[in-house]
């Protein structure tokens, strides 16, 4: 057996950005370690920073001194989340604590996404809410005084969750959320490290009121949703194993995995040490023989930015993969169900929409084409991968939309290639 290939993925994102906005709801001096510099963190440390909290310049290792919800400060410009739902919708939570009017932009894909969602609970609990247009961006909340809700979502959303959590902190008042099947979960899990009572019944989430958060202190593991771009390269190729250790390995984040080794998928991991209470470990993915799946409504919300990737996995699995109960897919940064089909079709996979997911079909065939990202960067990864595999021949129309999550994802998967290449 070869000595598998070790690629380091940066910081998990969802962490990043709570870890960003934990500093600034905590009192005193937070520190974070490997946060991930992409654009999207970027918009929500320059939004905090709008709000007036003292965010330096991103880097490995950063300190952030603040006074808790107090540190929050009328902005004196529009708040611009730019391709990034989490900033936006947890976000206006904190500022429908506050007690000024915040006015939040973002690029066009970004100003398209739902965001009732997030008003409806956010105005049940006391704030005003102006959607100026549709159900989108630009978004005006004139926050203040708050009452406790009890909240019943349609949608398995952590952003959702997250922005009631986060009104919850700042306005000083009892929160209890019911969702659909349960998201991820490192809004509780950093609440609790930093001394909050969360208690969790199953897909019910309660947070009663709380005094100040003690500062934050956490490196970041490295994002599965990052990871998941290599372990599938290695699974989909013949040559060799990749290895990516101190991924986050939250189970509200694995389906991914899980669902790859139901294909045949030799994954392995192997558990290390806890960081700001999330499970971490390396996962190793081996050359496999694939054979096609069904994904069903219940684990979509632990997977559900790999979904794009999944479907690309099941183009060079042996039979068909469908993905079912996945109607969220269509609010993302891109209609990630047309999105995925259209380029699958224009590389020459059989694959056709469902309202609420997608079938693709198995082939052996090379796949050669363009494809058309829509600015999507998940789109542009899952189907890097493809283009990743010897004898496949995949133009993207826009590579550097990788930037919003994983800036170097192109060394890394050259880099990857090249090493199984010389072998
Ligand atoms: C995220 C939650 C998910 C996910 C997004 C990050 C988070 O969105 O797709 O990439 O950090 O809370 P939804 O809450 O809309 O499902």
């Amino acid at each position: 057996m070869t000595t598998p290939i070790e690629i380091r993925v940066p910081g998990d994102k969802s962490l990043s950005h709570r870890a960003l906005i934990f500093a600034a709801l905590a009192n005193g001096k937070s520190r974070i370690r490997d946060i991930l510099l992409s654009a999207d963190v970027h918009s929500t440390a320059s939004v905090l920073r709008a709000l007036g909290v003292a965010v330096p310049v991103l880097g490995a290792d950063i300190a952030i001194e603040s006074k808790g919800a107090r540190a929050f400060a009328r902005p004196s410009s529009d708040l611009d989340c730019g391709n990034s739902g989490t900033t936006t919708r947890l976000l206006a939570g904190i500022a429908a604590g506050c007690a000024f009017r915040s006015r939040f932009i973002g690029d066009a894909s970004l100003s398209r996404r739902p965001m009732r969602r997030v008003a409806r609970p956010l105005i049940a609990m006391g704030a005003r809410v102006e959607i100026e247009a549709g159900d989108g961006l630009p978004m005006v909340i004139h926050g203040g005084a708050l009452r406790s809700i009890s909240w019943t979502s349609e949608t398995a959303s952590a952003q959702i969750k997250s922005a009631i959590l986060l009104a919850g902190i700042v306005g000083g008042v009892d929160v209890q959320i019911t969702e659909p099947s349960r998201s991820r979960d490192h809004t509780e899990r950093m609440l609790r490290a930093l001394g909050a009572r969360v208690e969790v019944d199953g897909t019910r989430v309660h947070v009663p009121a709380t005094g100040a958060l003690h500062p934050l202190d956490m490196s970041v593991p490295a994002d599965p949703s990052s990871a998941a771009f290599l372990i599938a390269l290695a699974v989909l190729s013949s040559q060799t194993s990749i290895v990516v250790p101190n991924v986050c390995l939250n189970p509200t984040r694995t389906g991914f995995f899980e669902v790859l080794r139901r294909m045949g998928a030799s994954v392995q991991t192997v558990p290390g040490a806890e960081q700001g209470g999330e499970p971490t470990g390396s996962v190793e993915g081996a050359p496999s023989e694939l054979r096609g799946v069904i994904v069903g409504e219940a684990e979509v919300p632990s997977m559900i930015d790999e979904l794009p990737l999944l479907a690309c996995v099941g183009a060079c699995a042996r039979g068909t993969t469908e993905i079912r109960g996945a109607a969220e897919l269509r609010v993302k940064e891109s209609d990630r169900i047309a999105t995925v089909v259209s380029n699958l079709r224009a590389i020459g996979a059989v694959a056709e929409e469902r309202i609420d997911g997608l079938v693709v079909a198995g082939t052996r065939g090379p796949l050669r084409g363009t494809v058309r990202t829509e600015g999507d960067h998940r789109i542009a990864m899952a189907f890097g991968v493809l283009g990743g595999l010897p004898g496949n021949e995949i133009e993207i129309d826009d590579p550097a939309c990788v930037a919003v999550s994983y800036p170097a994802f192109w060394d890394d998967i050259g880099r990857a290639t090249r090493a199984m290449a010389g072998r």
